[in-house]
């Protein structure tokens, strides 16, 4: 009796067919049963609201719309996804306080894995324009991972999209130390998800050291622990009814890469808007590609707003309940249909990735392998408590304001002889001020303090129009006493725990267990306000290209 009890359990249980777990060996991916595991996607994001402005010239989105949230949404499109033949998909922004068992649950048994940016749009991000790695970022990324890590299908998880560029690679270390947090985390949940970096596309000498850099060991000892899983490069080389040997320098450049690599997104509009015909997939899903990628996602299920096209495969009705396919889509089905997966190399044959030194840095790779510590929620809020000027606003769209007052606060500070070093950070030198991994609101009342501190705490000296507070339970001791006492070892790298709400409720928005969360974009010092432009998603980037 008791044997055929379990075998009943064992027969009804198959019969879920629950969705196989993917984990990296070396360069591939393989499934639980030892079978080469491709990504045949499609990105799955509908496009968020563009300010169109000059200061915003890749058409960025400053919101979004959490599509895995959206219950009849994903109902109305899964078969349209089946149609296509995907079996994952990409979501560029989440919201980590919805409900996402509907969408996710579906999908999964439908046998669909998804890709999870981490990343929102504005504060959200790591700031190319002044990186930094925060605890407000880190909360935001592992809140997100915590509303979603009992779904099954969850493949991987970016901690960027296209943050770097050509002229911009000295944001480089704060990505990789994102790459190595969040990777800790997700060992310490015992998560096997995947930890991926989305690449624009580039020269050789941009795309190399970039590549390795976030797949290489900085300490010299072959360890993985800050290296990326998943190497995905945002290529639309591609277009129309191209040669095959269109991808040549490309599969040179990735040939001998030690993690996996794919298409994160593929798909060009330049020779066939509306009618592409795929015909990239034949080369992409085949050998000799096949011993270097696993796959890759077209772009993009929803219409993109972009200079470079529209990009849709289908259009929903104002009402929302009726899809339109295109001859893209039915061109994608068609091309997706005729693929079978290589099912080589072995997985007993293959060797596990070694992790190379970092690459130097020269005039073209400005990225230093020092990289910053793990921010730190505790220590952070222990010195703002401590801090004797703080800012405070009731105002919810703070973080434009937090932009302003910081740089004029740096000037002022500068002017009574101080610096506003120990907030800052340099990605080319790999020096991190002490406080460089606090949220920006800890940091703006650290230069507040400075600056009070500087002018014989006169009240007047924490005005800032209105912006600080004196802070009257402080002790005595200075900013930069509290700094040293709050945070004395600047350049620890710890396992990130999660931020007190997303244990409490799964996944409420990134607040701190200060009960604040506050944004990334913070002015550097002396420079006037930058302006956000983290491409969220790459739709906008073409111009790039
Ligand atoms: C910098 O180093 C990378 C390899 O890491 C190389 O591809 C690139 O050409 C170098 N750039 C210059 C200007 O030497
Ligand atoms: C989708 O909508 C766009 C813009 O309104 C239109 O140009 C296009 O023809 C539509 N495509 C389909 C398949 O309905
Ligand atoms: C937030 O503030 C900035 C700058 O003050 C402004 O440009 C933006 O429109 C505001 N956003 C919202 C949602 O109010
Ligand atoms: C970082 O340091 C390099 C080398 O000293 C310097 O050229 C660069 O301007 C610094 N970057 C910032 C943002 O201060
Ligand atoms: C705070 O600073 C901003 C920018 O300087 C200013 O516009 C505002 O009036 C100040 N006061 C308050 C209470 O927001
Ligand atoms: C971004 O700023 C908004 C308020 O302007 C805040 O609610 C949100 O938590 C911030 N995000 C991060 C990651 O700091």
């Amino acid at each position: 009796m008791i044997v055929i009890t379990v075998l009943l359990a064992l027969a009804s249980s198959t019969t879920v067919h629950a969705i196989a777990k993917v984990s990296r060996t070396g360069r591939y991916l393989y499934t639980d049963d030892g079978t080469r595991f491709y990504i045949k996607g499609v990105a799955y994001q509908p496009p968020g609201a563009v300010v169109a402005s000059s200061a915003n010239a890749f058409n960025e989105p400053s919101t979004f719309i959490d599509p895995l949230a959206d219950a009849a949404g994903c109902a109305r499109d899964l078969p349209f996804l089946q149609q296509l033949g995907v079996n994952t998909i990409r979501v560029y922004s989440v919201d980590s306080s919805l409900n996402h068992d509907s969408c996710m649950n579906a999908f999964s048994a439908a046998g669909i894995y998804t890709i999870i940016d981490l990343a929102l749009p504005l504060n959200g991000s790591i700031d190319r324009n002044s990186p930094a790695w925060t605890t407000n970022l880190q909360n935001q990324y592992i809140s997100t991972i915590a509303s979603f890590s009992k779904f099954p299908n969850v493949l991987a998880y970016n901690v960027g999209n296209e943050v770097l560029l050509s002229d911009a690679t000295a944001p480089a270390p704060f990505v990789k130390a994102a790459a190595r947090d969040i990777k800790a985390y997700l060992t310490s949940i015992s998560s096997s998800a995947l930890v991926g970096y989305a690449a624009i596309d580039g020269a050789a000498d941009f795309l190399q050291p970039l590549s390795n850099y976030l797949s290489c060991d900085p300490s010299g000892t072959n360890a993985g622990s800050s290296a990326i899983d998943l190497f995905g490069l945002n290529n639309y080389e591609w277009c129309g009814n191209a040669p095959t040997t269109t991808y040549d320098s490309i599969n040179s450049e990735f040939a001998d890469y030690n993690v996996a690599a794919y298409f994160s997104e593929f798909g060009s509009e330049d020779c066939n808007p509306g009618v592409r015909v795929w015909t990239e997939t034949g080369t992409l899903f085949a050998s000799p590609m096949t011993n270097i990628w696993s796959g890759g996602l077209a772009f993009s299920y929803f219409p993109a707003s972009s200079s470079a096209g529209q990009f849709g495969m289908v259009n929903i009705s104002s009402d929302g309940t009726t899809v339109t396919p295109n001859a893209d889509f039915k061109n994608l089905a068609s091309q997706y249909g005729m693929i079978s997966f290589v099912n080589s190399p072995a997985k007993s044959s293959v060797a596990a990735s070694s992790f190379p030194a970092c690459p130097s840095a020269n005039s073209s790779w400005a990225a230093s392998d020092t990289l910053p510590p793990t921010p730190d929620n505790a220590a952070c809020a222990c010195l703002e408590d401590a801090l004797s000027c703080q800012f405070h606003t009731s105002s919810s769209n703070y973080s434009a304001l937090v932009g302003t007052l910081t740089d004029t606060a740096c000037s002022l500070l500068g002017s009574s002889g101080g610096t506003c070093a120990d907030i800052s950070g340099n990605g080319t030198t790999g020096v991190y001020g002490r406080l460089d991994m606090c949220d920006p609101i800890t940091k703006l009342s650290y230069v507040f303090s400075q600056y009070f501190e500087l002018n014989g705490r006169q009240p007047s000296a924490c005005s800032f129009d209105g912006n600080g507070t004196v802070n009257g339970g402080a002790p005595s001791e200075t900013a930069l006493a509290a700094a040293k006492s709050c945070i004395p070892n600047p350049s620890a790298v710890v396992t990130p725990s999660a931020p007190t709400a997303a244990v409490s409720s799964a996944g409420s928005s990134g607040s701190g267990s200060s009960g604040r969360s506050n944004e990334a974009m913070s002015g550097n010092a002396m420079l006037s306000i930058t302006l956000v432009v983290v491409c969220m998603v790459a739709s906008a980037c073409w111009t790039m290209l």
